[in-house]
């Protein structure tokens, strides 16, 4: 199946804003609900930022917000000091109290997944992707454990993966086994997406 972000790279943004209104919102609360969580100084970063639409909302809400994304072609020029140019799988977390990671799990290898995910211990997170939400038709295993889902044929659009032409849509049960490495993890409902929803990662102790 070819990526359905295919059609959007050429999109002006008001377009873009509006086919995301919904996320946008979702987030938006989500957002209300992590504030507590967080020291008073903090940084929050956006993974695969793009177009930078959720950091617009993040920083409405008060967040200092960064972004990282591996192209920077739909970066809007008042973004562009805060928005790192490189490959999450390169990127150090470090630095941030809070993680967004939308629209860019599901553009990586089950194994790049993993080691992202490792890389948000003891900070809160809020993940939006989709999942295999059919039969699953492959098995893979990684770090001694399996995980089942299907492959995901990468487009060539802006919006694909980076570098990868064939990711991973874990099933939903395997999806939340990786997000909760080390978190506890709540589905925010209803899903904007049939087979896709935000996720937030509440950490279950400290930084490592
Ligand atoms: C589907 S868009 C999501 C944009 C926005 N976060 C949203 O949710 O609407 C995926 C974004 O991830 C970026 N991306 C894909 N693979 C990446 C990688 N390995 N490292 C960093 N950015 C990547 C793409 O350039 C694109 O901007």
């Amino acid at each position: 199946m070819m990526g359905t972000d295919s059609m959007t790279e050429q999109r002006p943004r008001d377009t873009i804003k509006r086919l995301a209104s919904t996320r946008l919102e979702t987030f938006s609360q989500i957002l209300e609900l992590i504030r507590p969580m967080l020291p008073e100084h903090f940084k929050a970063i956006d993974l695969g930022c793009g177009h930078c639409l959720f950091m617009d909302t993040a920083a409405d809400q008060g967040f200092d917000v960064y972004g990282l994304d591996a192209r920077e072609e739909r970066v809007p020029a008042k973004w562009r000091e805060r928005v790192t140019l490189g490959r999450v799988q390169d990127a150090d977390l470090a630095p941030y109290d809070c993680i967004f990671c939308l629209g860019i799990y599901y553009h990586l290898t089950l194994e790049d997944q993993l080691a992202m995910v490792a890389k948000f211990s003891g900070r809160p997170a809020i993940v939006d992707t989709h999942y295999c939400s059919a039969a699953p038709s492959k098995t893979l295993m990684a770090g001694g454990q399996v995980y089942a889902g299907r492959d995901y044929a990468e487009g060539t659009a802006l919006t694909s993966s980076y570098n990868d032409p064939v990711t991973f849509w874990p099933t939903e049960p395997d999806l939340i086994r990786i997000l909760g490495q080390n978190h506890q993890v709540m589905k925010w409902l209803p899903e904007h997406y049939p087979g896709r929803s935000f996720y937030l990662l509440i950490p279950k102790g400290p930084r490592c």
